[in-house]
């Protein structure tokens, strides 16, 4: 087999999951290349439908073990029809637990046969300068280690004569999946004396929590906690002030300094 047109399809709302995917693409070397950005709010009212000959790279990243929900909500979106694939999920540097087998069970469910897996390490979305977790990843080294798992990918493409003769793929986690982690009303807030009503944490909002107009209001029910918005703040006005997160934040920053490698499952 060969691939002739890679499809990146992506829930990332700070980007580490999306760089880590444009490394793995361009190790696939793959003439044609198009994208699915899962993480607009636009996407809840369209369907995507992938085609046999087609190859799909498909990346979320992990919110306490799982893949985010509302990432599994789109990704039910996609239609494949037998097609390759393979998937990434992107973590803090404190583990991936069931994440990547669900992204496996989730992404067979809608029509893909995954050939190969990788879990990559990406800044955590609490780090902060006070409290760094994987600060600045995926760097160069972990994008030389994407690109070189596309190639091995690539690579296991071509020597596939049929589709159907694809083993599963031995990855770790277990089902039942580890209980979903809720933290209702939780979100960032403005520093109102900062904030000048640019508008740019609105736009990067993968749930449309944030209205801008004389102040910025966040609806609390659809906030995920990514910190998109955060991390968008051109002047550092947002800010995720919540006892609870520092607390994690602070015990993440101490507790798992210790640089984790990405993992290759092919
Ligand atoms: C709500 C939430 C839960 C998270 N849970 C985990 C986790 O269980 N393990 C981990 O190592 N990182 C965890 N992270 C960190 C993200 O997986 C990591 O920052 C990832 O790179 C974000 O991907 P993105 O840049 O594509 O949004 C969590 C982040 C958030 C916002
Ligand atoms: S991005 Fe920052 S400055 Fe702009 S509206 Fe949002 S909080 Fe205010
Ligand atoms: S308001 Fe909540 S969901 Fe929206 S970008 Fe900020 S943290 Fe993410």
């Amino acid at each position: 087999m060969t691939i002739n047109k890679a499809i990146s399809v992506y829930f990332s709302p700070t980007g580490t999951t999306k760089k880590i995917l444009e490394g793995i693409i361009h190790g696939l070397q793959a003439a044609v290349v198009e994208h699915i950005d899962l993480t607009t709010p636009t996407v809840k009212t369209m369907n995507f439908t992938i085609k046999q000959d087609d190859f799909a790279v498909i990346g979320a990243p992990v919110y306490a073990g799982r893949i985010p929900s509302i990432a599994v909500q789109r990704l039910k979106k996609l239609k494949a029809d037998k097609t390759p694939a393979a998937i990434t999920v992107v973590y803090g540097n404190r583990a991936y637990e069931d994440a990547l087998l669900e992204l496996s069970d989730l992404v067979k469910e809608v029509g893909f046969i995954p050939v190969a897996a990788g879990a990559f390490i990406g800044e955590h979305s609490y780090s902060t300068t006070a409290n760094p977790i994987a600060e600045g990843r995926p760097d160069t080294e972990d994008l030389i280690q994407a690109r070189d798992f596309g190639a091995m990918v690539s690579k296991k493409i071509g020597e596939i004569k049929s589709l159907d003769a694809i083993a599963t793929l031995p990855l770790p986690g277990n089902f039942p999946y580890k209980d979903i982690v809720a933290l209702p009303g939780i979100s960032p807030i403005i520093l109102d004396n900062l904030c000048n009503l640019c508008g740019a944490c609105a736009t990067v909002c993968p749930t449309a929590a944030i209205t801008v107009n004389t102040t910025v209001l966040t609806d609390k029910t659809l906030c995920i906690r990514c910190c998109a918005c955060v991390k968008s703040c051109p002047i550092e006005a947002r800010v995720m002030e919540d006892a609870r997160i520092i607390k994690v934040a602070q015990w993440l920053s101490r507790s798992f300094q210790e640089r984790k490698a990405p993992e290759f499952f092919i």
